[in-house]
C-alpha cells in the first residue's frame, strides 16, 4: 500500500521547508495525490534519510529556538496524560492492524487446505491446477515470511513523529502545523507563523473557537469562558486552553490581510534594553501573559510613554507575541528616543497601540523572496524574515541588508545564524555611504535571473525606498509582487 504524508509532515521528516517540496511538484520532480506526496517518492528524492540521522531537522529546530526566545525552549515532550493517550491510540491502531493479519493468516491456511484437499480429490485438470497454485502460495508465503527487509525510515521516523507531536489541518485554508509539548493549539498555530483569530489567549473572550473537524482534544489550561451546549454539540472547543491529543482537523478563521486585527491597547513593561551600537538601542518590551498583542509581522505598533509618543516598526515576530522588539535610533528631535536613551528602564510600563500598516507577507504566495533592508529599515524585515522561517512556505529567502554608516550591520550575527542554519537562506551584507538604487538592483538581478518569479520587500529610509521601487519598476518588475515600506 502507498504511504502518503501530507506536505508539513514530509518537509518534517527529510528537514527542509514546505516550500522546496512544492517547488519539487510545481517542477515535476514529486508527485502529488490530492496534497500529499508517497513516502517512496520522497526517499528516491531524499535517499540521505537514515533513522539515525535527522540532522536537517535538528538544524531547523534550532534556528528557530535561537530566533523566537525561551518560550521555543518550554518542554519537547507532551505532558504524560497526552503521552499516555497518543501510545493508546497508536496500540489501539497496531492491535487493528494485528487482528487484520490474523484474520489475513487465517484465509490463506484455509486456502491452502482447500488446495489440498483439491490436490487429492479433485478431477485430473483441477489436481494440476491446484498442485500449481499450492507450490506458488507456498514459495511466496516462504518469501513473505523469512523476508528480512529493514523497516523502513520513513515509516519509523512518522511513527515516532506521531507520539513526539501531533498534526494539524486548519480548514478552509488547508494550512498545516505540529502541535509539540505542552502547547496549545494556539501556540502552536502561531509559532508556526498561522494567524488564526483569537483575543486574550487565556481563556475569557471565546475569539479564539475553532470547530474539531475529526481528532480528539484536551483541555490543559483553565478556562472562563462557557461555550454554549449548542457549540459544544458541534464540536467546538477554545484553541488557547485545549491541546491535540492525536492528528487533527479543525475550522477556524484565520487573518489574511493586515485589516483583520483590530487595534489593541496593552500596557507592557520593558523587559529589557540594549545598545545595538552608540545610537541604537534594542528595546524588548513584554506584554501580560493574559494580555497579548496580536499583529502580523512587518507592522507598526505607537508607544507611549509618560508624555513621549511613536510609531515605531515592530522587528520581533507574531510566533511570539508576548516579546516585542523595537530598534530605536537616538535622535534629539524625538521625545521618545530621548526618554528610551536617557531615563528608560527594564519594569517601565509602555502603553502600546496598534497594530498599524500593510506591509505582511502576501498570504497567498508560495514565491521565493528577496528582502532588501537599508539601515534601521532592517527592524520590520527582520520580523518578516522570522515569520517567512515559521511559515516554511518559500523556497528560498535572500535577505540584501545595506548599511549607510559605519557598523551598520547591527545584528550582522543573527543574519549569519540564519544563513548557516538554513540551507535555503542567504545573506548578503552591503556596505556604501550612499545608497545606489541602481547598483543594488543590477546586483539582485545579477544574483537571480529570474527576479520577477520572486517576491520583493523592501524597507528603508524614505529615498531609497523610493529610488529602489523606481528601478525595479524600469526594469519591468511586477508591482503586485513588491512591497515597501519607509523605515
Ligand atoms: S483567545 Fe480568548 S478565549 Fe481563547
Amino acid at each position: 500500500m502507498r504511504q502518503l504524508l501530507s506536505l508539513s509532515r514530509a518537509a518534517r521528516l527529510v528537514g527542509v521547508a514546505r516550500g522546496a517540496l512544492q517547488q519539487k511538484i510545481r517542477s515535476g520532480e514529486l508527485a502529488s495525490f490530492d496534497g500529499m506526496v508517497s513516502g517512496g517518492d520522497l526517499l528516491r528524492i531524499y535517499p540521505e534519510i537514515k533513522l539515525e540521522s535527522d540532522a536537517g531537522f535538528e538544524r531547523v529546530a534550532k534556528i528557530k529556538e535561537e530566533a523566537f526566545g525561551k518560550r521555543v525552549r518550554e518542554h519537547l515532550l507532551p505532558d504524560r496524560e497526552i503521552l499516555a493517550q497518543r501510545l493508546f491510540e497508536q496500540s489501539r491502531e497496531l492491535a487493528d492492524l494485528r487482528a487484520h493479519l490474523q484474520r489475513y493468516h487465517a484465509m490463506v491456511v484455509q486456502l491452502r487446505e482447500r488446495l489440498r484437499q483439491e490436490e487429492t480429490q479433485g478431477a485430473d485438470t483441477v489436481r494440476k491446477s491446484a498442485a500449481k497454485l499450492g507450490e506458488l502460495l507456498d514459495r511466496d508465503l516462504e518469501a513473505v515470511l523469512g523476508g528480512t527487509e529493514a523497516p523502513n525510515a520513513l515509516t519509523v521516523m512518522d511513527d515516532m513523529l506521531r507520539v513526539m507531536s501531533a498534526h494539524v489541518v486548519v480548514r478552509p485554508s488547508r494550512h498545516e502545523f505540529f502541535v509539540d509539548g505542552a502547547d496549545t493549539i494556539l501556540d502552536a498555530a502561531l509559532r508556526s507563523g498561522l494567524a488564526l483569530n483569537y483575543g486574550c489567549s487565556n481563556g475569557n473572550c471565546g475569539l479564539c473557537k475553532a470547530r474539531v473537524v475529526s481528532g480528539q482534544v484536551q483541555k490543559v489550561r483553565h478556562q472562563d469562558y462557557v461555550l454554549s451546549e449548542a457549540e459544544k454539540q458541534q464540536g467546538y472547543t477554545l484553541m488557547c486552553s485545549h491541546t491535540a491529543v492525536g492528528d487533527l482537523v479543525i475550522e477556524a478563521l484565520e487573518s489574511v490581510e493586515a485589516g483583520d486585527i483590530p487595534p489593541q491597547q496593552i500596557v507592557a513593561q520593558v523587559k529589557a534594553m540594549q545598545a545595538l551600537g552608540d545610537d541604537l538601542m534594542l528595546l524588548h518590551l513584554q506584554t501580560p501573559r493574559t494580555n497579548r498583542l496580536r499583529f502580523l509581522a512587518g507592522q507598526n505598533l505607537t508607544l507611549t510613554t509618560g508624555a513621549a509618543s511613536a510609531q515605531l516598526p515592530i522587528a520581533s515576530c507574531p510566533c511570539d507575541d508576548r516579546n516585542l522588539h523595537f530598534h530605536v535610533v537616538r535622535n534629539a528631535q524625538d521625545g521618545f528616543a530621548q526618554r528610551v536613551f536617557d531615563s528608560l528602564k527594564p519594569g517601565d510600563a509602555v502603553t502600546l497601540f496598534g497594530p498599524w500598516g500593510d506591509f505582511v507577507l502576501r498570504a497567498d504566495s508560495s514565491r521565493s523572496i528577496v528582502f532588501v533592508a537599508c539601515d534601521t529599515g532592517f527592524a520590520p524585515i527582520k520580523s518578516l524574515v522570522e515569520h517567512a522561517m515559521a511559515l516554511e512556505a518559500s523556497e528560498r529567502l535572500h535577505l540584501y541588508w545595506l548599511a549607510t554608516r559605519p557598523a551598520g550591520h547591527y545584528l550582522a550575527n543573527l543574519c549569519r545564524s540564519w544563513a548557516d542554519a538554513l540551507d535555503n537562506f542567504s545573506y548578503v551584507p552591503i556596505t556604501a555611504e550612499h545608497a545606489d538604487a541602481q547598483e543594488l538592483v543590477r546586483r539582485i538581478g545579477a544574483d537571480h535571473a529570474n527576479l520577477n518569479a520572486f517576491d520583493i520587500y523592501l524597507a528603508g529610509p524614505e529615498a531609497f525606498v523610493r529610488t529602489v521601487t523606481m528601478a525595479l519598476r524600469e526594469q519591468g518588475f511586477p508591482e503586485a509582487q513588491l512591497a515597501a515600506a519607509i523605515a
